[in-house]
């Protein structure tokens, strides 16, 4: 296995704990073990209380129910809780997936959720969401000209990143049906659900061979905590990768899954909170945007923290970043982290410090442009 640089990560690595100002998280407003406490009457006594000795493989099972009830056909049974999102993503493709399987996966997307299939030594086809006149634009009849007779598996990330690209449910009951069709599995990354005003489906809900991705990272903004899990009713799947994860962490902090359970208690309330933050944000985007319409393509995310806007500028997109980064301290995401070639940087909506980040960076526009 030779795995290629995760070149999001080794952008964000050299930039994301030293810059001040913080345009491009895709992870929404955080909070400290002491606030989240706070939600729930006499956590803070069980938490010192709570044992450090090793927790069951799969997940501790009052999590594992908490998790299924956001689920309607999946119960503790077909939830796996791993070290954050990326080791479900990892150890998922390892025990689906074979030398010479043919893969179909969105596009652009984080990168683990080809990247892994390709070490793998898996045949990966593209299927692009692109740029319309009014934002992303996806084709379904793309995706069945890209079915092969030995198309293993669907990847799709939905609300997407980095184009907060969301698929409609005619689209997720097309896909399913395609999938179905050809015996295929789907892998739905489902990180940014939740941010909704309504509750969203789940591919797991929806198809017998779906993995659904959850973390407590994205909508909920606790990525500290390394709480993620999938969600199947696929028994086989959820079978092997319980064998997997005896290779790779055996199961999750004791402490973290503890937490993620007083988060989940309150799930409503920390999601409304981060709602209402990516909504307030969005707002002055659009009109940082209508004040700049010739420098940006402003494209509003369908739903999730993050958005994928097009920059009209000559200067390679890193560059760009990279300038601004080191010149005014602010964190943008160049589209090429995405291997993606034309000039699109990812903006994140979901922190409190956002309209401050986005002055430095208005300050910067208008010297340069
Ligand atoms: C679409 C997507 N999936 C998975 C992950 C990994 O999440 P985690 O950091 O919780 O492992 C990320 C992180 O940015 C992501 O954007």
């Amino acid at each position: 296995m030779r795995l290629n640089d995760f070149k999001l990560e080794v952008f964000f690595n050299k930039y994301e704990f030293t810059a001040p100002y913080l345009l491009a998280q895709s992870d929404c407003e955080s909070m400290s073990i002491q606030e989240l406490l706070s939600y729930e009457a006499g956590a803070e006594e069980q938490l010192k209380q709570l044992g450090l000795g090793y927790t069951e493989v799969p997940g501790n099972p009052s999590l594992r129910s908490q998790i299924a009830r956001l689920y309607q056909q999946v119960d503790e049974s077909g939830i796996l809780v791993h070290v954050g999102a990326q080791e479900a993503i990892f150890n998922f493709m390892h025990v689906a997936l074979e030398p010479g399987d043919h893969i179909i996966c969105q596009f652009p997307i984080y990168q683990s959720l080809y990247e892994v299939a390709k070490s793998l030594g898996c045949e990966v086809s593209m299927w692009e969401i692109k740029q319309g006149e009014n934002g992303w634009e996806l084709d379904l009849d793309e995706l069945k000209s890209l079915i092969q007779v030995n198309t293993k598996l669907i990847v799709v990330n939905t609300p997407n990143n980095p184009t907060g690209y969301t698929l409609n449910p005619a689209e997720l009951q097309a896909i399913t049906e395609l999938a179905r069709q050809h015996n295929c599995l789907i892998f739905s990354d489902e990180v940014y659900q939740g941010l909704e005003e309504t509750r969203p489906t789940f591919f797991a809900d929806l198809y017998e061979n779906a993995v659904s991705l959850g973390v407590m990272s994205k909508a909920y903004g606790l990525a500290g905590l390394r709480v993620g899990w999938i969600a199947t009713q696929n028994q086989e799947i959820y079978d092997k990768m319980v064998r997997f994860k005896h290779y790779t962490t055996i199961c999750t902090s004791g402490p973290s899954e503890f937490l993620a359970e007083i988060a989940l208690n309150h799930g409503d309330r920390i999601l409304k909170r981060n709602r209402e933050i990516i909504q307030g944000n969005q707002q002055i985007a659009n009109s940082f945007f209508q004040r700049y319409p010739g420098i940006f393509t402003n494209n509003v995310p369908q739903s999730g923290p993050v958005a994928f806007h097009r920059i009209h500028t000559n200067q390679p997109i890193e560059q760009f970043c990279e300038k601004l980064v080191e010149e005014t301290g602010v964190l943008l995401l160049p589209a090429t982290v995405y291997d993606v070639e034309e000039p699109y940087i990812r903006m994140g909506y979901g922190r409190k410090s956002f309209a401050e980040c986005l002055e430095r960076f208005e300050g910067y526009v208008i010297n340069r442009f």
